[in-house]
This record gives structure tokens, C-alpha cells and sequence, in this order.
């Protein structure tokens, strides 16, 4: 038995089975609704209203994530909700995740390939009853007559060469890597390489050509693990509680990576075809708890003080070990970590903004959950990590959304009116990263909201104490939204309320913290800061002005600032291609001093200063 669904405005129809949910009828008819907790009703993220017919009764958790003006209007959260008949859904465009912003570029260094696995061409003689060698010991002869000498051949390559020798009439190509057979292809292939950068909330992935270091395909998607927290934290705590919970976490990863690098494979559509068994190698960054949660490494004792990773080495691990599907005999290459908090991904960051080659005084910050930042003094190199929380990415803001059509991007107060800019151009539905942190310079610079981070007196200003709120948005301008079925009117507005302002005022504390107790340890002042590098995708899109407003950067000027993109996903592509950018992040990783910023002396004095809302809170050193 089936039930036919019309979503709405974006036009998907169809017949679905009679008992799914209506998330999964959306995913069936290509609606990609927004399901950061995976369907299991904890994110509040996928609601949709239903226009026309019956569904199942709201489920207990729907009444704590949904207000009852939204369930009066027949709001419901798609993954707890059975349609009981044909129904008519809208889905609100903060509910959609396409087209969103995955920001997967970033600067690219040239560098010349000089990938760790080399692939030949290799022509064998035809075996004879004068010629009666094994197939492994024709191709390691031919192998070394023609081109270089093997010692090992992967067991999986081992099972390929066989078959392989014979289809390609006695002509294969061979991927090497350090005196090892990785991958016996067809001669006609090209080998791949994936490199992976694995972010707490996003993953960036890329698909290179590993002969000319050309990057074939990218692509971007959420890490799933999110759904057992946002942070962090509680990802570690949910791990360490059971060996079970440990390899959940890993396959979500896992899982993810290999959809990844199909669908980048699929992207590519040269000819022949790229296949994931192309893929000779792969690059993987990202934090320390990320690293380890990918390998599922043991986790307790990153997650309590002092903090310690179980392994900081790089490491070179078989694919086929953890899970991912790329060549059978390929490998892994995880670049070292630095400490609990800072790991691969920072390494990776350092190593694609040349910080190692830096002169002067250059400050380079990461900003993502945790932000990770390191000031170069004159070659000496210090990083830390703060913990920035998920407020930029829309997390536990009133209205936050993530980087998606109809996101306010930028907004400016004149007079009394809120001029604002969509992503899209769309009608406004929410404020992604760049539209928060705007929106709170604003409020700063206009005086209604003090250097405390208190909510004062405005037209636009509503409510009481701790629920007061500033319309970006009215009511009455979000027309695009139409009226409930019974004609009630359901909009709602788009505010900035005074617990985004303490959210915010949390999360660039932080990372003004860490900046100051950097400056702090080299005895210098922000005014010595010759140049600030700003990655990750929040930092690709933020006004620099407004970060510097609220007191987030330091008060430079403008051209002393950077913005550059996914950097570690660029120093990850830059591992996969080059072997002495492997050498030189090994190298980074023993250069860069390391500090625990809670264990800093006075850290909860600056933190409260940075907390204040301002440019330049800090004096210089005397
Ligand atoms: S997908 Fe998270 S609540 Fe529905």
C-alpha cells in the first residue's frame, strides 16, 4: 500500500510506502530535508507543515522542539511523522539543505607531484612451456626490467594479478608504493588519490589525479556523528562508553567517506570511468578526537585532563582496515598530531598557509567548533585551541540555519530599517555564520546592545530581560510564507535575541582569548601582528570589519588580513601529491610549541575581558 505526498513550494511528488516517515518519503523524492541528528528526533531540524491530510499524532519529543503556536499550525518534525493518507507538506527553506554552502576551496599551493605511489605501465612476456614462472615473480621482473624493483606485493594486489595480467593481454599497470605492490589496474586506468579533510561538524573531500597533482572532483558533506553532539566532548563521552558506541562512531565516518569518494568518482565522468578502486591512496586530517574516533583508537584518555592522544606519529594505515573502500591493498596516511586539542587538521592548516616559511609576526586561525590558533614570531611557532562552540555555524541561535538559500549572509541597521542580503537572493528564512556575526557588530554599533553584551531600548526591540529580542525581520516581511490551512497567520519574525548575544559573546571569547594569551607568550601586542590568516568555511564569508567590531579579530587594518578558505583541506591534498610534504609536516609537527590554554595562568581574567564586546580590550605589554 502506498500514500501519495506533495512537497512544497519545491514541487516533489510521488507515491511512498504506506507507514514511512515523512523524512523518509522527502529522501525518497529527492527533498533533502535537513536531519543533523539522523532522523532519531533530537535535532528539531526537519520540520515541515502539513497543508492537506492526516498524519500521525505529534510524538512526545515534538512538543518539547516544537512551540505550541507551530504545532497549532500544523508544524511536525518529518522524521517522527507517519502520513496516514495522501497529504500536501510545505517545507520551509530553513528545513532544506540543498543548495547549501559546503565550503570545500580554499588557497591551492602549486607544488609537483611527487605522489608516494607511483604507477607504471608494465608489459610482461608471455608464459611458455620454455617460461614457467609464477605470475608474481613475471610482474617483479618485468617490474624492475622496466621501470623500479618491488620487494612486497599486498595480498589483495597479489589476488588481482592473475586475472588482471590475463584480461589486459599480458599489459597491466601497477601502483608502488614504497617497494610495495599496492594495486594491480587495468593499463588503461589513471591512479586517484582521496584526501579527506574530517571536520567536527562538515567533511571536505577531494579527488586527484596523483601523476599531475590536479584536483578532479570536490565535495562537501555533514559529519553524521553530530547526531552524538556537536562538539567534541560529547562524541568522545559517547564513544568511550562502550566498544559498540565506539565502532557507531566509526562507521558513521567511515560511511560517509565512502559515499564521498563514489560520488566524487561518479563526478569525475572522463573516460574511462573513475572507479573508487582507483583510488591508490588516501590523506585523512582532522582533529586529534576525530583521528582517533576514525581509527577507533582508545578515547579515554583524550577526553580527561591532561588530554593526551594516544598516537601524535603520522601513520600509514591499510584502507581496508578501517573500513574505506578505495583499492584493497591502499593506504591511509594520517598526518601527526600535535596534542589533544590540536591535531592533523591544524597541521594540515599550517603546512598549506606555509606558516613554517612565515617571517615576521603572522597569526593563523582555524575557525570552526574548536578553533585552532598559532602566531609565528620570527620562525618560532605556538598553537592552541580554543573551544568556540557551534554558535557560528547557527548552532543555539534563535534563528540560525546553516550556509542555505535564504540565509541572511550580511545585514547593516540604517535608522530604524534592517537591510539585509540572502544567500540566493532568496526570501529570508534565518542568519547563517556571517549573518550572526554581523548582525551582533550592528547592535554593537548602534548602542543597542553594551559593551556587556546587554540588550537595551530600540524600535526594533521586544520582550523582557533575558527574552528580549531585535527584529531583523517583522512578521509582516516575510510574505513568502504563507498562512496556515485554517487561515491563521503562522509567521513568525527573524530575531537577534539576548541569549544569541551571550552565545556569541562566548564563542569569539574564546577565540579572543586565545589569540591574547598567544600574544601574551611571545610579550608582544596585536599591533605586532604583521598578517592574520583566517580558514575554515565560516572564516571564508565573515566581514572582517564586523569580527574586528565586536572585538573578535584584533583592530588591524584591513589589508593585514587573509582569508583563505579550507586550508586544512588544501595541506591534506597537498600530502597526498608530494612525499616531502610529508616530510615537512612531520617536520611542522615537532617545530610547533604546544599550550593548553585553561592551563594558562590568569586564562579565566582574559576570558572575561574578552567577553566584553568592543575592539581593542587588550593593552599593549608593558
Ligand atoms: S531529523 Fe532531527 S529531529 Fe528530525
Amino acid at each position: 500500500m502506498t500514500v501519495y505526498i506533495d512537497f512544497e513550494p519545491v514541487g516533489r511528488r510521488g507515491q511512498c510506502p504506506a507507514g514511512a516517515s515523512l523524512l523518509d518519503c522527502a529522501r525518497q523524492l529527492g527533498v533533502d530535508l535537513v536531519n543533523l541528528c539522523g532522523g532519531t528526533g533530537s535535532c528539531g531540524r526537519c520540520k515541515v507543515q502539513i497543508l492537506a491530510g492526516q498524519v500521525s499524532e505529534p510524538a512526545a519529543n515534538e512538543a518539547k522542539l516544537l512551540n505550541p503556536q507551530e504545532l497549532a499550525t500544523g508544524y511536525r518534525l518529518a522524521c517522527r511523522t507517519i502520513p496516514l493518507g495522501d497529504c500536501k507538506v510545505r517545507v520551509p527553506p530553513e528545513s532544506l539543505t540543498t543548495p547549501q554552502r559546503t565550503q570545500v576551496e580554499g588557497i591551492e599551493t602549486p607544488v609537483s607531484p611527487e605522489p608516494p605511489v607511483t604507477s607504471f605501465t608494465v608489459k610482461l612476456t608471455v608464459p611458455s612451456l620454455d617460461d614457467l614462472r609464477a605470475d608474481d615473480e613475471r610482474l617483479l621482473a618485468a617490474l624492475a626490467d622496466q621501470h623500479v624493483a618491488a620487494a612486497t606485493i599486498d595480498l589483495e594486489a597479489q589476488r588481482q594479478i592473475s586475472p588482471q595480467m590475463r584480461e589486459g593481454d599480458w599489459s597491466v599497470r601497477v601502483a608502488v608504493r614504497e617497494h610495495e605492490i599496492v594495486a594491480v589496474l587495468p593499463a588503461s586506468r589513471r591512479p586517484l588519490g582521496l584526501a579527506i579533510d574530517l571536520g567536527t561538524t562538515k567533511i571536505a573531500g577531494y579527488l586527484m589525479d596523483l601523476e599531475t597533482g590536479r584536483t578532479l572532483a570536490s565535495r562537501g558533506m555533514m559529519n553524521l556523528q553530530i547526531a552524538y553532539g556537536e562538539d567534541v566532548i560529547a562524541r568522545l563521552a559517547f564513544a568511550k562508553g562502550s566498544p559498540t558506541h565506539a565502532a557507531q562512531m566509526q562507521d558513521l565516518v567511515v560511511g560517509a567517506l565512502n559515499e564521498i569518494a563514489a560520488e566524487l568518482c561518479a563526478a569525475v565522468g572522463a573516460e574511462p570511468a573513475a572507479s573508487t578502486s582507483d583510488i591508490v591512496e588516501a590523506v585523512v586530517v582532522g582533529n586529534t578526537a576525530m583521528h582517533h574516533l576514525f581509527l577507533r583508537l582508545p578515547v579515554d584518555q583524550l577526553a580527561h585532563a591532561p588530554y593526551l592522544p594516544a598516537v601524535s606519529s603520522a601513520l600509514n594505515v591499510k584502507a581496508r582496515d578501517v573500513g574505506l573502500r578505495i583499492a584493497p591493498g591502499g593506504y591511509v596516511h594520517l598526518l601527526p598530531n600535535l596534542a589533544g586539542y590540536v591535531g592533523a587538521d591544524h597541521v594540515a592548516m599550517l603546512l598549506a598557509t606555509g606558516m613554517n616559511h612565515a617571517t615576521g609576526v603572522v597569526l593563523a586561525l582555524d575557525i570552526g567548533t574548536n578553533t585552532e590558533v598559532c602566531l609565528a614570531n620570527h620562525g618560532r611557532l605556538t598553537s592552541l585551541s580554543c573551544a568556540s562552540g557551534p554558535a557560528f555555524e547557527g548552532a543555539h541561535i534563535r534563528h540560525g540555519m546553516r550556509a542555505a538559500n535564504g540565509a541572511i549572509e550580511h545585514l547593516r541597521i540604517v535608522d530604524n530599517r534592517v537591510e539585509i542580503q540572502t544567500i540566493g537572493g532568496a526570501p529570508p528564512a534565518g542568519l547563517c555564520g556571517s549573518g550572526i556575526l554581523d548582525a551582533l557588530a550592528q547592535l554593537y554599533q548602534h548602542g543597542v546592545v553594551d559593551a556587556r553584551g546587554r540588550m537595551g531600548d530600540h524600535p526594533r526591540v521586544r520582550g523582557d530581560g533575558a527574552g528580549r529580542e531585535f527584529v531583523l525581520v517583522t512578521e509582516g516581511e516575510r510574505l513568502d510564507v504563507p498562512l496556515s490551512p485554517g487561515g491563521g497567520n503562522e509567521r513568525s519574525a527573524i530575531t537577534f535575541t539576548q541569549g544569541d548575544v551571550r552565545e556569541l559573546q562566548l564563542a569569539k571569547g574564546a577565540m579572543r582569548t586565545g589569540i591574547q594569551v598567544l600574544l601574551e607568550i611571545h610579550n608582544l601586542s596585536a599591533a605586532h601582528i604583521d598578517q592574520v590568516i583566517i580558514a575554515g568555511a565560516f572564516g571564508t564569508y565573515i566581514d572582517v570589519q564586523s569580527a574586528i567590531a565586536i572585538g573578535m579579530l584584533p583592530p588591524l587594518p584591513l589589508d593585514r588580513f587573509r582569508q583563505v578558505g579550507n586550508a586544512a583541506g588544501m595541506g591534506a591534498k597537498l600530502a597526498l601529491i608530494s612525499r616531502s610534504k610529508r616530510t615537512e609536516a612531520q617536520a611542522l609537527a615537532e617545530q610547533v610549541g604546544y599550550v593548553e590554554l585553561a592551563a594558562i595562568p590568569g586564562f579565566s581574567r582574559t576570558f572575561a575581558q574578552a567577553m566584553y564586546l568592543g575592539p581593542d580590550l587588550f593593552p599593549n605589554p608593558a
